[in-house]
């Protein structure tokens, strides 16, 4: 009785409705509630933007102290999960370590994994959001050979994460706050962004009626991949090899290449056609930090600028609608903060984690919720006959 479409790639197809986020990707913009993401980067901040994202409203006063408060005292994790840490080699990237501890939250609290306990998934989703960059920051640790730094109670959501990054027990680091501010606006900037493949990844696993840790790990295996999250990484990677104004020209060449893989990281999206807003408040945000270390003459930033305005005017790019995203500035700053290319993609993770979760939140709440279950176009053989094997 159903009408089958195909659509691979889901590029005409919506599998949800929501009331969290909305794009106009032609226009490019981006709002969360309603509220312009330009508006939350600048006015707002991390915590009150995952408070908006979760419950719909702008907290008052009152309630962004309690929520603030909430999450301050779920930052800790499970002591016993510092052994799963130490169970990965010292090389294994940050975001291998996080799909596998995250996904072990399970095991450690029973008393949050009862989805259909709305106050169990209340805890859920605290826990998620306060102890992501806890998990990040260990796995960040733990890749360097440093023992793990515990969370600061009294330093805000950005500054705790960047002490837990950058203090060793020898010496505290001291957070400078434009830092925590412009780490605070990487947060912001990627906290949630409706279906991308990552969010589809986590409500999909989520409608088996799966726990929200593991359907969270899912989320972050699928953030993982360059098309998606790792672009970040990858990005900087390619500024890198880059290396001098001069060499752009080839590069471009290559990724207009039809017979070359090679594409311009950072480049393009699927759903804006237009300049990506997040792009635009990140590139004020970059500016301001290399300001501030005095490293505006970093060489990369100049590959970066100068590629950004070659393939801003070049006829490919143009006429493809291929605008810098999200990730091309991301980098720049988060380099300049002192951290390697490993952790870009764990902090795009930590970032969305409260956009996973709100979706997760929607999605079960909602009567109509059922299992995900997308249907093919068969291409094989029709039906034949077993050949006994001495007969083949
Ligand atoms: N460099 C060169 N050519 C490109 C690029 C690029 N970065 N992106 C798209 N194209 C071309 C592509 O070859 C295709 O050309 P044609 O129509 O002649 O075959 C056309 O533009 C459309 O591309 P598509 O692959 O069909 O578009 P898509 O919507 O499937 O892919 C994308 C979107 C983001 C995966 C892609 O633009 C890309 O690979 N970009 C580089 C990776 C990147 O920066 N990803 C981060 C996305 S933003 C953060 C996030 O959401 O995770």
């Amino acid at each position: 009785g159903h009408v089958f479409t195909y659509d691979p790639g889901f590029t005409s197809t919506a599998s949800c409705d929501s009331t969290i986020t909305y794009i106009d990707g032609d226009e490019g913009v981006l709002l969360h509630r309603g509220y312009p993401i330009g508006q939350l980067a600048s006015k707002s901040h991390y915590l009150e933007v995952c408070y908006l994202l979760l419950y719909g409203e702008l907290p008052t006063a009152a309630e962004l102290e309690k929520f603030e408060l909430t999450i301050t005292r779920h930052t800790m994790i499970h002591e016993q999960m510092h052994n799963f840490f130490r169970g990965f080699r010292r090389d294994a990237h940050p975001m291998a370590t996080m799909v596998g501890v995250v996904g072990a939250m399970s095991a450690f609290y029973h008393d949050s994994t009862d989805i259909s306990d709305s106050q169990q998934r209340e805890i859920a989703s605290h826990r998620l959001i306060a102890k992501m960059p806890t998990i990040a920051a260990m796995a960040y640790k733990y890749s360097i050979g440093q023992p793990f730094v515990y969370p600061r109670n009294d330093l805000d959501y950005a500054a705790n994460f960047l002490h837990m990054c950058f203090s060793v027990p020898a010496e505290e680091y001291h957070v400078n706050p434009i830092l925590s501010r412009a780490m605070d606006r990487i947060f912001t900037l990627h906290a949630d962004h409706e279906q991308n493949a990552s969010t589809s990844t986590v409500r999909l696993a989520s409608s088996s009626g799966a726990n929200p840790f593991a359907c969270i790990a899912a989320g972050i295996a699928c953030l993982w991949g360059p098309a998606h999250g790792g672009a970040n990484q990858a990005c900087l990677e390619m500024l890198r090899e880059i290396g001098t104004p001069d060499r752009i020209p080839e590069y471009i060449a290559r990724a207009k290449d039809k017979n070359d893989p090679f594409r311009l990281m950072g480049f393009g999206h699927r759903v804006y056609k237009n300049m990506d807003p997040r792009a635009t408040v990140m590139k004020q945000s970059a500016d301001e930090v290399l300001e501030l270390l005095g490293v505006e003459d970093n060489p990369l930033l100049q590959v970066a600028k100068e590629l950004e305005q070659i393939a801003l005017h070049d006829e490919y790019f143009v006429s493809k609608k291929l605008f810098p995203n999200v990730d091309f500035y991301s980098g720049i700053i988060l380099e300049a903060m002192g951290f390697p290319t490993s952790m870009f993609t764990p902090i795009f993770a930590l970032s969305r984690t409260v956009g996973w979760v709100s979706q997760w939140k929607e999605m079960i709440a909602d009567p109509q919720n059922k299992i995900g279950r997308p249907r093919q176009l068969y291409l094989g053989e029709t039906a034949r006959d077993y050949v006994d094997v001495e007969n083949r």
